[in-house]
């Protein structure tokens, strides 16, 4: 079931999304959030920090899971998203760095990193995953064609998501070829969802979200079985609604 916000700019979801993710922050003895990556989350892991250090919001009990991360870089490299999470988010937060995790893509063995992954969330269970789309209706790095049955697992990433990602990088060269990302069946065990999406480029992917079929073909079509779903989209982005 989706409750959909529609407003009208960028900042503006990122505000809304804001007061969901505080209300649970602040609303739970101990948050679990479900965290993801990608240009969108940026305006509201922004807001995050700002409430932190006006009002002091405290993190010291949050536990967070994030959706995806490369395989094969270091940790400390400037791309992977264990970095882009310190930047943009941690390191202005009072969160315990042994509250977090994000999937380690350096492990020496990924196959064990998924299932250890994997059981880890099972004992926490996600209060709320946070999800942005990709144009072609991806959620984390699960590509259409994926299967809804999916848990934590390896993904070859396509070469048009590399080439969108290969601005980030020195060249496409440089960008990998794998990543780890929670599946989708992982995805839909959170108890609650939260889709922030904005842009024109990104109103098919809503349309198939919302309206669409349920199938592979579209990945965050499967959001549609799932009973709390808030969608946070700006005027562009529902424009095909
Ligand atoms: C990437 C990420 C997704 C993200 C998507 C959209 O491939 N793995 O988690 O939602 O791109 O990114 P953006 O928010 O930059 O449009």
């Amino acid at each position: 079931m989706f409750k959909i916000i529609v407003v009208d700019n960028y900042d503006e979801a990122s505000s809304e999304a804001f007061k969901v993710m505080k209300e649970e922050v602040v609303g739970n003895d101990k948050p679990v959030l479900g965290l993801a990556t990608g240009s969108t989350p940026i305006g509201l892991y922004k807001k995050m920090q700002a409430d932190h250090k006006a009002n002091g919001t405290s993190y010291k009990n949050v536990v967070t899971f994030n959706l995806d991360e490369y395989i094969g870089l270091p940790k400390d490299h400037d791309q992977t998203y264990y970095t882009f999470m310190h930047e943009n988010l941690f390191d202005g937060l009072d969160i315990p760095e042994s509250n977090i995790h994000i999937p380690v893509g350096d492990s020496t063995d990924v196959p064990a990193e998924c299932v250890k992954y994997e059981e880890a969330m099972k004992e926490y269970n996600i209060d709320i995953q946070l999800l942005g789309i990709g144009a072609n209706g991806h959620i984390g790095f699960n590509e259409p064609g994926t299967s809804f049955d999916t848990l934590t697992h390896i993904v070859e990433l396509k070469e048009k998501t590399r080439q969108d990602n290969a601005r980030f990088f020195g060249s496409i060269d440089d960008v990998p070829t794998q990543a780890i990302t929670m599946g989708i069946s992982t995805i839909l065990k959170s108890k609650k969802i939260l889709m922030v999406a904005t842009g024109e480029n990104k109103a098919d992917a809503i349309y198939g979200m919302i309206k669409g079929p349920i199938s592979e073909d579209c990945p965050a079509s499967a959001l549609q079985n799932h009973d709390n779903v808030i969608v946070i989209v700006d005027k562009a982005a529902a424009s095909k609604l």
